[in-house]
């Protein structure tokens, strides 16, 4: 990582207020709708009809929550986030059988939210490192599989 790459993602996590609905539930939400596959992993979760029960789903705004936890692990350990990671990807692959495949339309979600809360401080430099960013967490999540 370069000084500006690690300055880049630690501050758009900084800005990250988990009480808000746009980060709290807006990139899993989103995957959800824009991905409807995506929902077979969820059939827990009660009723994901359509985008309105999506985004009023409190289990749906509870994950999203846990899912933007899992990545502030990967912020705080950005030299480690493989290793960081193993236990979720072991959890993604073994248990939960998700197709590594979804990681990255959950990471392109996050990209849209993302450069929409900076505007015109989602700099072509700063979507680059945030991009980075993504990959090293796709990556990582996907190592486990086999
Ligand atoms: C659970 C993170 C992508 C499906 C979890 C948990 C975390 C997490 C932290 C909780 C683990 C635990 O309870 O110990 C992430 C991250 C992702 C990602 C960081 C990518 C950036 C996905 C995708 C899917 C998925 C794309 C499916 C399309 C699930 C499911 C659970 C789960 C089904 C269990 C939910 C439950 O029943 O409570 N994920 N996840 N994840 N994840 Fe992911």
């Amino acid at each position: 990582w370069t000084d500006f790459e690690r300055a880049t993602i630690k501050d758009i996590f900084s800005k990250i207020d988990y009480e808000c609905n746009l980060f709290k539930c807006s990139c899993f939400l989103r995957c959800l709708i824009v991905y409807p596959w995506t929902q077979r992993y969820f059939a827990g979760f009660g009723n994901l009809y359509n985008a309105a029960a999506i985004t009023s789903n409190p289990k749906v705004a509870a994950h999203g929550k846990v899912v933007m936890q899992g990545l502030e692990k990967a912020v705080k350990n950005m030299d480690n986030i493989k290793a960081t990671f193993t236990e979720l990807s072991t959890l993604h692959s073994e248990k939960l059988q998700v197709d590594p495949d979804n990681f990255m339309l959950l990471g392109d979600c996050l990209a849209i939210v993302v450069a929409a809360q900076l505007g015109k401080d989602f700099t072509p430099e700063v979507h680059a490192a945030f991009q980075k960013f993504l990959a090293v967490v796709v990556s990582s999540l996907r190592r486990q599989y086999y």
